[in-house]
């Protein structure tokens, strides 16, 4: 069965079943290897993308419930501004450890920051405590979400 999917800007046809995860049709399909796949339960975050600019997940979002939606990947986020504060606070900070968890922690933070361009610690705790960094990287998450809010 095709599908045509919107990602980054761009359309797509898949050949592959309605209910197949987005995060394998991104990954095996499309070769987006930026959206990771940690747990498959919705319960880690890494496979973090937006649909239609919100936080999502893709291991649990089959691609027939994002036809006639906008979908941003990680590979995309550079191109948005708030984007592009986020990903040069991480830098500048030097958030990542072993940087697997911090595409979708790049992901939920931008989603954060379009919604809420300042946001308290409560708002970050709230945004940010579905994606999971085995190597504890918060702090430095912590800080440059504020690095990033503060350069808009
Ligand atoms: S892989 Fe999707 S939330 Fe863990
Ligand atoms: S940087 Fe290693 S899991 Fe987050």
């Amino acid at each position: 069965m095709s599908t045509t999917l919107n990602v980054n800007g761009k359309s797509f046809t898949v050949d592959v079943p309605g209910d197949t995860p987005l995060l394998w049709t991104l990954r095996d399909v499309l070769g987006m290897t930026g959206t990771k796949f940690g747990c498959g339960i919705a319960l880690c975050g890494a496979c973090t993308f937006h649909l239609d600019g919100v936080s999502t997940r893709a291991c649990i979002t089959p691609i027939s419930a994002t036809v006639g939606k906008k979908i941003t990947t990680i590979e995309a986020i550079g191109d948005d501004d708030v984007g592009k504060r986020v990903q040069a606070a991480w830098l500048d900070l030097g958030v990542p450890q072993c940087g697997y968890c911090q595409s979708g922690q790049i992901m939920a933070a931008t989603a954060l920051l379009k919604q809420k361009p300042r946001p308290s610690d409560d708002d970050i705790d709230a945004a940010m405590s579905g994606n999971i960094c085995r190597c504890g990287t918060y702090p430095r998450i912590r800080a440059a979400i504020k690095q990033a809010a503060s350069a808009e």
